[in-house]
């Protein structure tokens, strides 16, 4: 039996990942896969991407907030987002990366996959052809077949749309766990799956599981960023 956990959106949620770590500490993780968006939004990037740096068996990709860091870094201008409010959370990140993370940033891919248990699975923070694609429960079901047709995969992980589902088209799964660290969906509670894989039997499961808001809100504070980001954390909408 392979095991893999499925964490994703994250958004420098640090309290969230530690509650799921614990949560899941009886677990021995063939794999652990980050779908990208680690950071932004909270003020814990750099323990979350030590966390992830620090461990074998990681599958790490960049989402679109990490991509946006590292043009601010390079100098470049941050086109979008255009409201003051969330480009204050992209500059606040990139001033604060220690050097170390900023290094192991760069050092990941915009998607990857990898073989597991004669399956092969595709890691992707949109989708196998775009990665600023958002796929929802109810998109469509001929854009899922057409991503079955195309890309060589047996099992696609996804994130960005921070809402969670399981599909299977046409034998192909589609997975995405929700996100870890920043729910749009009214609550609040950490969001990830668990993928396993036995003979080639594929099966994957949802949890939802609390985590410590106030520590959120407290880095927030301490750091006097924006207020509606509290707000954020505490009713598990997005606000802005
Ligand atoms: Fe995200």
């Amino acid at each position: 039996m392979k095991k893999i956990l499925i964490l994703g959106d994250i958004h420098a949620n640090y309290p969230a990942l530690q509650v799921i770590l614990n949560y899941v500490r009886e677990y021995r993780f063939d794999r652990i896969i980050n779908t990208g968006d680690f950071t932004v939004y909270g003020t814990f990037p750099n323990e979350t991407i030590q966390w992830f740096n620090n461990r074998k068996k990681t599958v790490c990709i960049l989402g679109n907030t990490e991509r946006r860091i590292l043009r601010i870094l390079k100098g470049k201008k941050l086109k979008r987002p255009k409201k003051e409010e969330k480009r204050v959370m992209y500059f606040w990140t990139s001033e604060n990366l220690l050097p170390n993370n900023v290094k192991y940033l760069k050092s990941l891919p915009r998607q990857t996959d990898f073989i597991i248990g004669n399956i092969r699975i595709g890691v992707f923070h949109g989708t196998y052809d775009d990665e600023n694609e958002t796929l929802f429960p109810d998109t469509p079901e001929t854009r899922f077949r057409k991503l079955a047709q195309d890309a060589p995969y047996r099992v696609h992980i996804m994130g960005h749309s921070h809402t969670p589902y399981y599909k299977i088209v046409d034998g192909v799964h589609f997975i995405n766990p929700g996100s870890a660290g920043r729910m749009f969906d009214g609550d609040p509670r950490a969001s990830f799956a668990i993928l396993k894989i036995f003979s080639g039997e594929i099966t994957a499961v949802h949890y939802r599981i609390p985590y410590p808001v106030e520590a959120m809100i407290k880095g927030l504070k301490q750091n006097r960023l924006p207020d509606i980001y509290a707000k954020m954390y505490r009713t598990g909408r997005k606000l802005n």
